[in-house]
């Protein structure tokens, strides 16, 4: 009952905006800045109270056509795509004389995932020391009054908007946040033959009951019928720590790269938020994936997702673990609690 409410409430907010345009959207404040859009927090006036917010994506008004072109195309992309691990578009305003094109999507209150991960880093006893060395202000203060409770407690509970849920990560929670990731991976490579290209949890979106969501599919693209991959000419910015070994390489994208960024996602969750490789320079990155050399396993990740992990670095693509695979084994123990 309370599904078929959700599912209400979020089907009226999606005609509520449909049939109103952009007049509905009241702008609130900058959620983040991109090279060439912005995304807005904005307030849908006249919708049900339950989903009012929405994350509005703009290009800047001096945006080169490649990029228009981008957004374009992220936005075509995000129309079928229905699951609970990715990000729903609502709609899209085409551009006017007066108005830039704009992407309206739905709202995530906990923000990008390695920021919800740095902040949770202050959790633990690394973390509060790093932060008493440095920026004492930047503590988040006494932990919240669930500490350790179980997983599912954390997950029915709602916290007020824009509040961090400062949960202590531990087994279950890291395994919940890969499951949802490498399920809605499974569903975009699988169902809808997309890949991500730019899989990091910087592109990954948190919201109620530490619920993840892929997003940033600016450089997403659709594989076409007999391609199994993709291949860019043009030397734009490219996440070389996030990229498969081939990608760095040749300039191919497949869902096996996906499946490779997909490990370092989650070597970024275990280590809250850090960089991968960080000693070693990117123009050094080459060398030493070529030499075999790969990603340590981060103190708090188990040895049987680690194992997952370093099949998903495997030099030769074919030999990776599918995200199906990666989600059966992060979901294991998920409730199970040291
Ligand atoms: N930042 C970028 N996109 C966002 C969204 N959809 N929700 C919340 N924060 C965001």
């Amino acid at each position: 009952e309370i599904l078929a409410r959700l599912m209400s409430g979020s089907r009226a907010l999606e005609d509520v905006v449909r049939q109103r345009g952009r007049s509905c959207l009241k702008f609130e404040r900058v959620l983040g800045e991109g090279q060439f859009g912005t995304v807005n927090r904005a307030i849908v006036t006249g919708a049900p109270a339950l989903h009012q917010h929405v994350a509005v994506k703009q290009l800047k008004d001096n945006a080169e056509a490649k990029h228009k072109q981008d957004f374009l195309s992220e936005a075509e992309l995000l129309k079928p795509l229905k699951h609970d691990n990715v990000i729903r578009a609502i709609a899209l305003f085409p551009q006017t004389a007066g108005a830039p094109a704009c992407l309206v999507l739905e709202y995530l209150e906990y923000g990008d995932l390695r920021n919800l991960l740095r902040k949770c880093l202050a959790l633990t006893d690394r973390g509060r020391d790093r932060f008493n060395q440095s920026r004492k202000s930047d503590f988040p203060g006494p932990l919240n009054p669930l500490g350790e409770a179980p997983l599912s407690a954390i997950c029915a509970l709602n916290f007020p908007h824009d509040v961090m849920p400062w949960v202590r990560l531990t087994e279950p929670e890291f395994r919940f946040i890969l499951s949802q990731v490498a399920e809605g991976m499974a569903y975009l490579s699988s169902v809808h033959r997309l890949v991500h290209r730019d899989l990091a949890t910087r592109n990954c979106l948190v919201g109620r009951g530490l619920n993840i969501k892929i997003a940033d599919f600016g450089l997403s693209r659709e594989l076409v019928d007999d391609k199994d991959y993709y291949r860019v000419q043009s030397k734009g910015k490219l996440p070389i720590r996030t990229m498969a070994i081939e990608s760095i390489f040749y300039r191919t994208w497949t869902t096996e790269s996906d499946i490779w960024s997909m490990g370092v996602l989650a070597w970024e969750v275990f280590t809250y938020g850090d960089t991968p490789y960080k000693a070693v320079p990117l123009d050094q990155l080459v060398t030493f994936l070529e030499t075999g050399k790969r990603l340590a396993r981060p103190p708090d990740c188990p040895m049987e997702i680690f194992e997952v992990l370093q099949g998903t670095w495997n030099a030769t693509p074919s030999s990776r673990p599918s995200f199906e695979k990666i989600a059966e084994v992060c979901k294991r123990n998920l409730n199970v609690r040291d």
